[in-house]
């Protein structure tokens, strides 16, 4: 095989890559996302495709990713372009990179706002003002936020600046000493939040509002976002996993890691949907009630506990730092770009990208307020950024992927990399990325491109 030099860090072992990645996929999609969404969606139904989105095609394309970027050992851009001019294809297929370097601007700008949010919530845990306020209050303190122009954006420029100080640090001294701490922490939490959820007398409820499955609330377009956000919770389709992927050392098995990292998000997004839904539930709130789920029905739960200020504290800490560890290898791959192409510094890189992403993150922040009534094809920018990212632009990201990774990288170059001794599972990993993930992601498409023009 032949070995590419690269110039970046490579992670300490296996198990930061693991948490690395696991960084990345559990983030707001896991905990403010995922419920809020399967509130919208009916429950059930929407899980169960969910999880067969997942399994399908989330794990197969996570493979993938990994593999071209760990046989790359650079950027999304040219790690495409490379492992694609080696099995004697066109440079062309780095704009694979280029759209997810996109993406990952897009994604990050609203991404940024609703971590801003969890922030504004950390200061009034932590101030103490959320105390024991009602359902009414709650609904209006978010409100209020949302109206008001100054202290988004305050909040939204201290996340930019946290993300960007770990990116100044590169691999090792940033991205892997920020998740060896946040991610271990963020488990612990967030079982103890279940157990607290298991006891406010509204488990079962919530219990069967995400497990029973009930057909008829499901639509096609439910079916797209269910498709939609697997890609957006794994932080597939964009580039995020191939540059973490490029910094994995050599000879470690991608099919256990990439199990494992699936696994764990999955499991953080059914926790968190169990733990916050039967409160939801006794507190007798909507749960199709939108993006503010979290930010209204948490307060006011965590307003009742005793102990609920420094419990409530903890809660958005932990969410807090789940969206860093996310929102970090959003803009990796086009730091890592940076580097290559210019052969800039971290900290230059760093700097340049924080203002594109500040600047992108004020214009959806301002769609709550000042442009609130700015349009376009009917979504405010801030959802208009959300719906075409996690529907439109990482579904057909992850389709190029798969269909790169299985029609036109040599197989012989994907068997070496991802070094699966058991013929089988080989087979089974080649054939759902090569038929059943391109299908379903093509399919689900035009079924939805059909039913709106109808
Ligand atoms: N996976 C992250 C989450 O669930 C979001 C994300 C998407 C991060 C794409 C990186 C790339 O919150």
């Amino acid at each position: 095989m032949q070995e590419r030099k690269t110039i970046h860090e490579s992670w300490g072992s296996r198990w930061i890559f693991i948490l690395a990645a696991t960084g990345s996929a559990v983030g707001l999609g896991n905990i403010w996302k995922f419920p809020y969404i399967t509130g919208e969606n009916g429950g059930g139904a929407f899980v169960l495709v969910y999880l067969v989105c997942i399994l399908a095609v989330g794990i197969p394309i996570m493979m993938a990713e990994v593999m071209i970027g760990r046989r790359g050992q650079q950027s999304p851009i040219n790690a495409m372009r490379d492992v694609a001019e080696e099995s004697g294809h066109s440079g062309r297929w780095s704009l694979v990179g280029w759209m997810g370097v996109l993406a990952g601007f897009m994604i990050f700008s609203f991404y940024s706002v609703v971590a801003g949010w969890v922030l504004y919530y950390l200061a009034s845990m932590g101030a103490g003002d959320l105390v024991a306020i009602g359902s009414d209050t709650a609904v209006q303190r978010f409100e209020g936020l949302l109206a008001d122009f100054d202290t988004l954006l305050i909040w939204h420029t201290v996340f930019v600046v946290m993300v960007m100080l770990v990116i100044m640090g590169g691999v090792r001294k940033g991205l892997e000493n920020a998740v060896k701490f946040m991610m271990p922490a963020l488990f612990v939490l967030l079982f103890v939040l279940l157990i607290y959820s298991m006891q406010s007398g509204s488990f079962m409820r919530g219990w069967s509002f995400m497990f029973d499955f009930n057909i008829e609330k499901l639509t096609m377009q439910s079916v797209l976002i269910a498709l939609g956000h697997s890609f957006f919770t794994l932080s597939l389709g964009m580039g995020a996993i191939m540059a973490y992927g490029s910094y994995m050392p050599k000879h470690t098995s991608i099919g256990g890691s990439v199990l494992m990292i699936g696994g764990l998000d999955t499991l953080v997004a059914l926790v968190a949907g169990l733990a916050i839904f039967p409160i939801v539930f006794a507190n007798q709130l909507d749960p199709g009630a939108g993006p503010g789920l979290m930010f209204i029905t948490l307060p006011v739960a965590f307003g009742q506990m005793p102990g609920g200020q420094i419990f409530g504290f903890l809660f958005f800490m932990l969410v807090g730092l789940a969206a860093w560890t996310s929102a970090i290898s959003l803009v990796e791959p086009a730091t890592a770009w940076l580097t290559e192409r210019f052969g800039w510094h971290r900290i230059p890189s760093s700097l340049v990208l924080g203002v594109i992403i500040w600047l992108l993150g004020v214009a959806a922040l301002s769609s709550f307020n000042v442009l609130a009534d700015f349009k376009i094809f009917g979504f405010t920018i801030f959802d208009f950024l959300d719906f075409t990212t996690a529907n439109i632009m990482l579904p057909l990201g992850g389709l190029f992927i798969a269909v790169f990774a299985g029609w036109f990288m040599k197989q012989v170059h994907s068997r070496e990399e991802l070094a699966i001794s058991n013929a089988i599972w080989f087979k089974a990993w080649y054939i759902t990325l090569r038929y059943v993930a391109p299908v379903a992601v093509a399919v689900i498409f035009i079924l939805n491109l059909y039913e709106k023009l109808q």
